[in-house]
């Protein structure tokens, strides 16, 4: 533990879930690219404990102090610091990677956002990509559970962009990208783990 770091209570939490589901689908996968990786907890597990990817994190500039400094100490020749990558960006400062991993970002970014983050997606990914997002989703127009509902209100009163995305639009963006939906895996604490492939 680096007390003097962010730290994420959730993340600690999730972290292990999420790995189990990343072994598989990341398995054929050298390259990652995680957008909006916050305290960097997910970052060093990940990476840590899948040696064969190289682990790109990144993140708004406000957050690349404090990211940038968790990944130095973990010293994984497999975790480069982070870039700062804001997808609203227009031009993106990255190569090609092939997979991406985002954790509770979707209901944090505006919708406008999130479309933004999936029109990167070709500049961003190899043709045979694997996507994953991670979070809470709702389906068929609802809340999968009461705690999510709150959680959406606490949001929306914060910031009225912000909100619980629906699935199916999540689908039909990724489905706009090439992406089509592998796994819809359930995940501790009323969380998705949505893992996509391009073919
Ligand atoms: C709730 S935090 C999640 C952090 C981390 N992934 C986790 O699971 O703990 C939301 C993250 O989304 C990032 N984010 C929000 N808007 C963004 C944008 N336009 N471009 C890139 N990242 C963004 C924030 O900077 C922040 O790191």
């Amino acid at each position: 533990m680096s007390p003097d770091l962010p730290f994420s209570q959730a993340c600690e939490n999730n972290k292990a879930p999420i790995l189990e589901v990343l072994s598989q689908a990341f398995s054929q996968c050298i390259s990652i690219l995680e957008i909006g990786s916050g305290t960097g907890q997910h970052a060093e597990h990940f990476a840590r404990h899948l040696p064969h990817l190289s682990w790109q994190a990144s993140d708004q500039a406000h957050y690349l102090p404090g990211l940038n400094e968790r990944l130095k100490r973990a010293a994984l020749v497999n975790l480069p610091q982070a870039l700062c990558l804001d997808v609203t960006q227009q031009h993106l400062p990255v190569g090609r990677f092939d997979g991406l991993f985002t954790a509770n970002t979707l209901h944090i970014m505006s919708w406008s956002m999130v479309e933004s983050l999936f029109q990167r997606l070709d500049k961003l990914l190899n043709d045979n990509a694997t996507l994953c997002i991670y979070g809470p989703f709702n389906y068929n127009g609802h809340f999968t559970s009461l705690s999510n509902q709150l959680f959406d209100q606490s949001l929306r009163s914060r910031d009225a962009a912000m909100g619980i995305r629906d699935s199916e639009q999540v689908f039909a963006l990724a489905k706009s990208q090439g992406f089509s939906l592998h796994q819809d895996c359930t995940m501790p604490a009323n969380n998705r783990l949505l893992w996509f492939k391009r073919q």
